[in-house]
């Protein structure tokens, strides 16, 4: 049996004269393909994108889409997600490398092998694990959604939550329901520590301080308003505020800018590593490797068929959740 080589973007085959926004639409419009990219994206992807949103909203978008093809501008599970859902599509990832910190750290061998000791237990998945472990769920959910699905799951039911202890612990908190958590955490959140971020309110009193549920829980507490990276950008959106110290992924700032151009956004600093917030999966993609990926319809996202029917279930009831 022979086994296709990987397919490495092969980009000294661009012409460094090409127009790559004009280019990237033109085979846009030939393969009838859609863009979506998630708000952690570099700002020319996300201003080239059909659609921006958070993880919820492009699995949403994912789901609706009359194209042949997604080429899906953020990390590996999402893309995963738009595969899940749509089995005759191609979906192709700029980067087939952009994975994730949640995702990969709980696999699903490992992961089904966890879950032998709680045999009673609902299953609720964060959408950052892979097809494997939501094949293993009962339901999957997003920051954004996370609690209204846990709410929807019946009170004498016990609840298995995974993989991110953060957003677990906190959803525990808003719902007061009790639930055994996978120990994962974001690599990216995890680098704001409560210390770093009170010295940015001391510095600017006036801001305020909004910060995704992957935060640690110290953070969170400090925080004016917890939220999902759409919400996050509703807040600052909305609020007649004029400062804001924004603990998640850079990324968002982007958006955040274009709606509030009169606000000073801070991104919160990281307290170890490149003390620059910013997810080293999702800054994989660029523009020349999403052109590649139109022009070659490469790396695609693939999906064993067994699995993939097991984890549209859960998916599917998310998405009946809203
Ligand atoms: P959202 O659900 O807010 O898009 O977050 C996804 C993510 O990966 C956060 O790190
Ligand atoms: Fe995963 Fe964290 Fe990157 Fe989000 S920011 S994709 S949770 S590593």
């Amino acid at each position: 049996m022979t086994t296709a080589a990987p397919y490495v973007p092969d980009l000294e085959s661009l012409d460094p004269a090409l127009d790559l926004r004009a280019e990237i639409l033109r085979l846009k419009r030939s393969r009838n393909a859609v863009i979506l990219a998630h708000y952690y994206q570099e700002p020319e992807i996300q201003d080239l994108a059909d659609f921006v949103g958070d993880s919820l909203q492009l699995a949403q978008q994912a789901a609706s889409t009359g194209a042949d093809v997604i080429a899906f501008c953020g990390v590996h599970f999402m893309a995963e997600t738009a595969k899940i859902l749509n089995p005759g599509k191609r979906v192709v990832i700029p980067d087939m490398d952009a994975g994730c910190s949640l995702a990969d750290r709980c696999t699903g061998a490992a992961f089904g092998k966890w879950l032998e000791q709680y045999p009673e237990h609902e299953v609720v998945s964060y959408i950052n694990c892979s097809a494997e472990v939501k094949a293993l769920s009962t339901v999957i959910c997003t920051s954004s959604n996370a609690v209204r699905v846990v709410e929807s799951i019946p009170a004498d039911r016990k609840i298995v939550f995974a993989p991110d202890r953060h957003l677990g612990k906190w959803v525990m908190q808003q719902t007061g329901r009790d639930m055994v958590l996978w120990p994962g955490f974001c690599i990216v959140h995890e680098q704001f520590t409560a210390k770093r971020v009170a010295a940015m309110q001391a510095q600017h009193p006036g801001a305020k301080l909004i910060a995704h549920p992957e935060c640690d829980a110290t953070v969170s507490r400090l925080a004016d308003f917890v939220g999902s990276t759409a919400a996050l950008l509703r807040y600052v959106k909305e609020s007649p505020a004029g400062s804001f110290i924004v603990a998640t992924e850079a990324g968002i700032l982007h958006q955040m800018r274009k709606a509030r151009p009169d606000a000073e956004l801070i991104a919160a600093p990281a307290d170890s590593g490149c003390n620059c917030s910013l997810c080293p999966y999702m800054k994989l993609n660029s523009l020349e490797k999403l052109c590649l990926a139109l022009r070659d319809l490469q790396p695609e996202i693939l999906l064993d068929e067994g699995v993939r029917l097991r984890a549209l279930e859960p998916v599917q009831r998310m998405l009946a959740l809203g």
